[in-house]
């Protein structure tokens, strides 16, 4: 089904709520904070990217990208993620349309490259691969990966906004 992406609209808070909720409800690898984790980005002023998609006026997949900080001090890198499908939307190719725009998006607005934590296989199709110089400290290396648009590749430690720990 065709499906348009768009930018997050006031109205749209709680549709990407439950979006969230339902996309990662039967997940593995989830202690189901991401709504929490959505919102906190929001009201910090750092969803740099907040992108839905809607099919029949109805939210049924979202993104977000935020800033993430690098111990090297390199600067103008993100954090893509979460990325939400709703269940029953999943497997028909929104992801995919998200992560691609998500990326464009980024892009456009002068970012040096983007993370992303998950699985490696599903990430690898949009050109992210692990970096052996670049952890998430805590995570198995393939579960980590990066996607520069630059020449240079930073070095060393990556942390994710203060808000991924958002528990309520
Ligand atoms: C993971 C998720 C975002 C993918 O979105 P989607 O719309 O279902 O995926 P797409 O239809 O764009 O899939 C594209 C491809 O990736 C594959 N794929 C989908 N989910 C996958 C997963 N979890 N692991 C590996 N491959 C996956 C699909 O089979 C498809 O492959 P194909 O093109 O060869 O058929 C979605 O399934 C989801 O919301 N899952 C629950 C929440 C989650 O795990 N989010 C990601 C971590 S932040």
């Amino acid at each position: 089904m065709q499906a348009t992406i768009r930018d997050e609209r006031p109205g749209d808070i709680e549709p990407i709520e439950n979006v969230t909720v339902q996309a990662f409800l039967n997940a593995p690898h989830t202690d189901h904070r991401e709504q929490h984790i959505v919102r906190a980005l929001r009201e910090a002023g750092a969803l740099s990217v907040s992108l839905v998609a809607e099919t029949r006026g109805e939210v049924v997949a979202h993104v977000a990208a935020s800033p993430v900080t690098l111990s090297d001090g390199a600067t103008g890198w993100y954090g893509i993620g979460p990325v939400s499908v709703m269940p029953a939307h999943q497997r028909t190719g929104l992801g995919s349309q998200l992560m691609e725009a998500a990326l464009q998006r980024l892009q456009h607005l002068g970012a040096a490259g983007a993370v992303v934590l998950g699985d490696p296989a599903y990430y690898s199709r949009f050109g992210f691969k692990p970096e052996p110089e670049l952890v998430l400290p805590g995570v198995p290396a393939p579960y980590f990966q990066a996607l520069a648009w630059g020449d240079s590749l930073p070095r060393g430690e990556v942390a994710y906004h203060p808000a991924f720990n958002a528990t309520g």
